[in-house]
Parts: structure tokens; C-alpha cells; sequence
């Protein structure tokens, strides 16, 4: 008998048709809506594997429901939203898609700090808005990248690829990360630096780490008061890492100069936030790794590793807790 899988989002027919020959599969159809938690609960009763989205809580209640499940594949980087722990603990093996979206979502993190820096977003509504008058000399003056000091937080595959972008604009780069990464100092002329002192002398902070309960609002009041007036804040990694009230706060008070936000605390974020209210804010709807090629090698990556996984074998991409 063929396994039973299902996947809580409508997914790119070829990795849908290629799980299809191998599997018993149920889908929720929807691209725009995610599977209600009471469905994705009676879901998953009979499942082997698991194909979700970061969208979706699979924490100890869904765990629990699905007694036959042997893999939760997620298709994306960051996997907080799945507990990893628990599922060990049920013998459950959790993969993600490290690898592929890394210089997609290094070229988004770049994306935004040109936006911010150069003011790109108000700049083309200013147009639009018919502002334009005339050319004027400090009209919608930014900030230069060449020469600015880059500090990127969370030196993984991601923050790498924004180090190689970044050279190539002429910038300093200082790094923060739990581990010293002598070999990538040597290799990409990077340059270690502790926590404070990177907010103190970035021009541009990247956020560029794994989200977990110990840097929830790791950047916070106490943060934005550390950093130049000038700043630039960039984040392209997890909503909870940064407090959103203080960043408001710091952005309408001056204390930092912008802020380039792919992540939020609650997404999709309400529209009455304060901070789509800013001029001096550029934000998007968690594009980091939205190139059409990159989705799919994610989508297959994760259709192959529960492939892999029921076959009997071993998963291509296990996550491992640190
Ligand atoms: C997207 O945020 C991912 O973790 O892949
Ligand atoms: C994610 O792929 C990272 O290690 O930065």
C-alpha cells in the first residue's frame, strides 16, 4: 500500500505529480489561505509524511494526532515553527531546504538595504504622487553603501552570501555570531566583532540568525539606543527578533535613521501597524527566498526528503538542533 502524505498548500504541480506516483496524497488546495488548524488536526490522523509551510504550528497537539507520522518536511530555511524536540522525542524526523535559498534570500537582504539607503519606495511614490516638481539638490538624499560599515548578525550560509555581495560594494564588514568563524574571517575579510560594539559602529545591521526562544526581541529598546542615529536596520531573518513597538518608537524618534523589514512579530502584519504609518520603513510580504527558481529547488527538496524518508532511507536535509 502506498504511504499516505499531506501537504497544507497548494504546491508547483511537477513536485506535486512526482510525490503523487510514490504516495497516497491529500492537499489543502489554497494558495492565499492556509489550512485551518482544526483540518490540518484531522489531516494528519492517518499521514506518514508531512509537507507544510511555515505558516503552519506543528507543535505537541498536531504531533500527538498523527501516531503513524514519520516525517515533517518543511518547506523553508527556518523551521520554529515545528517542535523539533517533541517531534524527536516521537521518533518524528523533521527536514527543512537549507542550501537553495541562501543567495536568493542574500540578494533580497541587499534588495533592502538599497531600498532603505537610497529611499527607493518613497522616492517612486513621491513620483507618482505628482511631488516632482523639479530636480532640487538635497531632494530625497539617502545614504551611500560604498564605504558604510556592514554589521551582519547570524554568520550562517545566508549572512556568507550577504559578505560576498557586500565586498563587492566596497563595505566593512563586521560580524556578530554564538561561534567564531575563523575560516570565513580569512576567506571573506570579515571582521569578528562582539554584540554591542557591532550596534555601535554599523552603519547597516543585518539580521541574519536562526529564530528560538533566546533571541526573541534580541534587538530592542535597549538595542536601538546602542546604534548610530544614522543606522539602517535590515530584517530578513524572523519577526520575534526584533521588538516591533521599540523599533516604532526608534524610527519616529530619530534614534535610528531606517528600517528594511521582510519578517514581522505577526504575519501577515495588521494594516493599521504604526510602522507601515513611517516614510522611513520599506516592507515586504517575507519574499527572502521568492525567485521562481528557488521556490521550486525548495518544493522539491522537500517532496524529496519525505520521498527519501518512507522509502526507508535516509532524509537528504534532517534539521539538527543546535
Ligand atoms: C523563510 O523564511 C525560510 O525560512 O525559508
Ligand atoms: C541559512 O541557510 C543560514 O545558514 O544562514
Amino acid at each position: 500500500m502506498k504511504p499516505k502524505i499531506y501537504i497544507t498548500r497548494k504546491i508547483p504541480e511537477v513536485i506535486y505529480d512526482q510525490l503523487t506516483e510514490f504516495a497516497t496524497v491529500r492537499m489543502w488546495e489554497e494558495e492565499e489561505t492556509p489550512v485551518p488548524r482544526e483540518l490540518l488536526l484531522q489531516e494528519v490522523r492517518d499521514i506518514e509524511g508531512l509537507f507544510c509551510l511555515l505558516t503552519e504550528t506543528i507543535d505537541e497537539e498536531v504531533i500527538q494526532q498523527a501516531p503513524k507520522l514519520k516525517i515533517i518536511s518543511n518547506m523553508a530555511v527556518g523551521f520554529n515553527n515545528i517542535d523539533v524536540t517533541y517531534a524527536n522525542k516521537q521518533g518524528v524526523i523533521v527536514t527543512n531546504t537549507p542550501g537553495v535559498l541562501t543567495e536568493t534570500t542574500a540578494d533580497l537582504t541587499f534588495a533592502l538595504m538599497m531600498a532603505t539607503a537610497r529611499r527607493i519606495v518613497e522616492a517612486s511614490d513621491y513620483l507618482r504622487k505628482g511631488d516632482w516638481k523639479t530636480w532640487s539638490p538635497m531632494q530625497l538624499t539617502g545614504r551611500d553603501i560604498y564605504g558604510a560599515t556592514l554589521g551582519i548578525i547570524g554568520m550562517g550560509r545566508i549572512g556568507q552570501a550577504l559578505a560576498r555581495r557586500a565586498k563587492g560594494f566596497g563595505m566593512d564588514i563586521l560580524y556578530y555570531n554564538r561561534s567564531r568563524k575563523n575560516e570565513i574571517e580569512k576567506k571573506l575579510g570579515v571582521e569578528y566583532c562582539e554584540f554591542e560594539s557591532l550596534l555601535q559602529q554599523a552603519d547597516f545591521i543585518s539580521l541574519l540568525l536562526p529564530y528560538s526562544p533566546e533571541v526573541h526581541h534580541l534587538i530592542g529598546e535597549k538595542e536601538f539606543k546602542q546604534m548610530k542615529k544614522t543606522a539602517i536596520l535590515i530584517n530578513t531573518a524572523r519577526g520575534g527578533i526584533v521588538d516591533e513597538s521599540a523599533l516604532y518608537h526608534a524610527l519616529k524618534n530619530g534614534e535610528i535613521w531606517a528600517a528594511g523589514l521582510d519578517v514581522f512579530e505577526k504575519e501577515p502584519i495588521d494594516l493599521d501597524s504604526p510602522l507601515l504609518s513611517l516614510p522611513n520603513v520599506v516592507t515586504l510580504p517575507h519574499i527572502g527566498s521568492a525567485s521562481e527558481a528557488t521556490r521550486l529547488k525548495m518544493a522539491e527538496i522537500a517532496a524529496n526528503n519525505i520521498i527519501q524518508v518512507l522509502k526507508g532511507g535516509q532524509p537528504i536535509t534532517p534539521v539538527k538542533i543546535k
